[in-house]
């Protein structure tokens, strides 16, 4: 059975009501504001149905008009309302702005890089044992890295090879990047002399970065640090130097450690030894080489000014890099110095 216009006004108010519950998104109520109320390219709806009143007989007209216009205005206003409301939720939050109940994200704080932290408990150590902190310049002469440590122009050490000279080595006064912490002992030396000739006593650790052009790999760099001793004073002895070292040991592997001191030879003292240590890797005992050590050689005292007839000293070197993963379980120098925060987060 055909229905009459004025039949299906309720069914078409209806429907345009149905769909435009179902538009949620500011697309879909696009969507359906052209469908129903469009009035130019595409002729909505309701536009449609405003020109049925033709198929509507005569007495008639009138009562379907009034009709027509009704359910246009509910349609239209029904619109206008979820446009408002849909405008409002998209710029204006109904809730509170910000839940101040709600527990906080911790902010990520950055912290000291592990080779900084070990270098601290290195000198804290180091420190309850008497000895002062003394650091020294990074570009160093060749009379503070190589002469007055004893070190001549013939030896190996000093090749071009196996520094970074920052000026033409062996002409004028060459500078070069330092390639060991002894060179704080001469500085530190020459200082007491000036200041205090007749009593030279020192006690000194120099931590710092020291630079060889190595190629890099697992175990090397071509920057990494040491930490130096010295102690200048009257009889002074090798079982001071072992006694010092063994506590220094003591104190960061733990009471169990030992040390041993194997002969070796440096230019800057005599007799010279190598430092091993007893440390637990993966469970096992194992004897490690942590640096260089030994008795001041009388040529260095000569070459500050010091009387080696009066005053004895020791002194020693140690690989902080060494200290530090062997301590953690480093595996590889690299690690230390890729600044990937992953890693450094862990220390
Ligand atoms: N300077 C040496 C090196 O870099 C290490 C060293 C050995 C330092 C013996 C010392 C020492 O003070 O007495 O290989």
């Amino acid at each position: 059975m055909l229905t009459t216009p004025l039949d299906r006004l309720p069914q078409l108010q209806e429907a345009a009501l149905a769909e435009l519950a179902k538009a949620n998104s500011p697309a879909d109520l696009e969507w359906w504001r052209a469908k129903y109320l469009g009035t130019k390219t595409v002729e909505g709806e309701v536009k449609k149905m405003m020109g049925w009143i033709k198929d509507v007989p005569g007495p008639e007209k009138k009562n379907f008009g009034a009709a027509a216009q009704a359910a246009s205005k509910i349609i239209n206003d029904a619109y206008e309302a979820k446009k408002a409301g849909a405008g409002a939720a998209s710029t204006k939050p109904t809730g509170p702005l910000l839940d101040i109940t709600e527990p906080a994200v911790a902010p990520r704080l950055g912290r000291e890089h592990v080779i900084t932290q070990t270098v601290r408990d290195l000198t804290d150590i180091f420190a309850r044992m008497g000895f002062v902190v003394e650091e020294g310049p990074e570009v160093e002469d060749e009379r503070h890295n190589f002469d007055a440590l004893n070190i001549p122009r013939t030896h190996p050490a000093r090749d071009p090879n196996d520094n970074f000279y920052i000026t033409e080595p062996f002409k004028d006064s060459p500078l070069l990047l330092r390639s060991q912490t002894s060179t704080v002992q001469i500085r530190a030396m020459e200082k007491i002399v000036k200041t205090s000739p007749a009593n030279p006593r020192l006690r000194i650790v120099s931590p710092g970065r020291v630079y060889r052009p190595d190629e890099h790999d697992a175990t090397h760099y071509s920057m990494f640090h040491q930490i130096e001793g010295l102690v200048v004073d009257k009889k002074v002895t090798m079982s001071d130097l072992k006694t010092t070292l063994l506590q220094f040991a003591q104190a960061y592997w733990g009471p169990e450690t030992e040390v041993k001191l194997v002969p070796s030879y440096f230019p800057f003292t005599e007799p010279s030894a190598e430092l091993y240590v007893t440390a637990v890797v993966n469970g096992e005992t194992r004897w490690m080489e942590v640096g260089g050590c030994g008795m001041v050689d009388p040529a260095v005292f000569e070459a500050v000014g010091i009387d080696p007839e009066q005053w004895t000293g020791f002194a020693f070197g140690l690989g902080v890099e060494r200290l530090a993963m062997k301590k953690y379980g480093i595996q590889d120098i690299r690690w230390l110095f890729e600044n990937d925060v992953r890693f450094l987060r862990q220390f």
